[in-house]
């Protein structure tokens, strides 16, 4: 595996990958690798010739009073993790490579972005849009693996490769990957290791009231009431705060009140000992 920090070294890299027109995956990470990045990896070795993953702590994702300096960063470690699933190339720009001075474009997904942790984390999503955006454009990739763990996410990244004619990848080429879950249910998550030993056990919750909570409404219990008992079972739990638990339409993201034909899914964000976990589960035929 090739490991690349500048942008010139990453076109030639690519040159030499797409010889003979070999096909390229995309997976984008931020590091601090788990399970659940490995699946990405996994399913694009099955779908490509080549894997590329990125990583990068983009700082225009993240809030002025959020994880910033504390996200986890192991650059050895998970280089090692992906060089054994049989990654072709490692893209690690730092900040500089990646923002040289005098950078001042962003992408801004409207819409979609206005809810769930779009309205609880401020420019977010355009951190996000404008990386992948970035992303795309450095790599130009045939598939790209997202996780559905990052639901609203890989909607908005769909939405901007749509909106923006992006060629490669095209809004089908993005592949969106089941959500990897520890034994007890807990989506993995590079945030997980913030729990302490007691929280961690209490975030087991998380999924376990969501599943129920899907249980009632599939059985036709109102949402509203569904989605009320789900709060105060987590916060019972010892949850600290609910910031939201929707039924929303898969593809639009729009508030469900009932269970309708239209897939559907139970997006959940609730905060336990200061750390901020986020859920989603398929709801009906989804
Ligand atoms: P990061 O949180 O490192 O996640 C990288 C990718 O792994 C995302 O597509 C995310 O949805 C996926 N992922 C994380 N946990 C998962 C799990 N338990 N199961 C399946 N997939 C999982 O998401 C980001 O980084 C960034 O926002 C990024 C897209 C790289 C842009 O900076």
């Amino acid at each position: 595996m090739q490991t690349v920090s500048e942008l010139d070294a990453l076109r030639a890299a690519m040159a030499g990958l797409r010889r003979d027109g070999a096909s390229i995956a995309l997976v984008p990470t931020m590091g601090a690798l788990h399970q659940g990045h490995l699946a990405l990896v996994r399913e694009a070795k099955q779908a490509c010739d080549h894997v590329v993953a990125s990583i990068f702590v983009n700082p225009t994702q993240f809030g002025a009073n959020e994880d910033l300096d504390a996200y986890p960063r192991q650059l050895a470690e998970d280089s090692a993790m992906l060089e054994a699933e049989g990654v072709s190339l490692l893209w690690a720009p730092d900040v500089k490579a990646m923002y040289p001075e005098g950078f001042g474009t962003e992408v801004a997904v409207s819409k979609l972005t206005e809810n769930f942790c779009g309205a609880s984390r401020p420019g977010h999503f355009d951190g996000v849009a404008t990386v992948v955006c970035k992303l795309f454009n450095q790599v130009m990739p045939d598939q790209a693996f997202f996780g559905e763990k990052d639901f609203q996410q890989l909607t908005v990244i769909r939405a901007m490769a749509r909106d923006l004619d992006l060629s490669r990848p095209h809004a089908s080429a993005i592949v969106g990957v089941p959500t990897v879950r520890e034994p007890d249910g807990l989506a993995m998550s590079s945030r997980n290791r913030y729990l302490s030993p007691s929280d961690r056990e209490r975030a087991a919750t998380l999924p376990r009231a969501m599943r129920e909570a899907i249980a009632r409404i599939e059985e036709g219990a109102d949402v509203t009431r569904a989605l009320a008992a789900l709060e105060d079972d987590l916060l019972s739990a010892g949850f600290d705060e609910v910031d939201y638990a929707e039924l929303v339409d898969a593809r639009t993201l729009e508030q469900l009140a009932a269970l309708t034909s239209a897939p559907a899914r139970l997006l959940v964000a609730a905060r336990i000992g200061g750390t901020r976990l986020i859920d989603n589960m398929k709801v009906g035929a989804g």
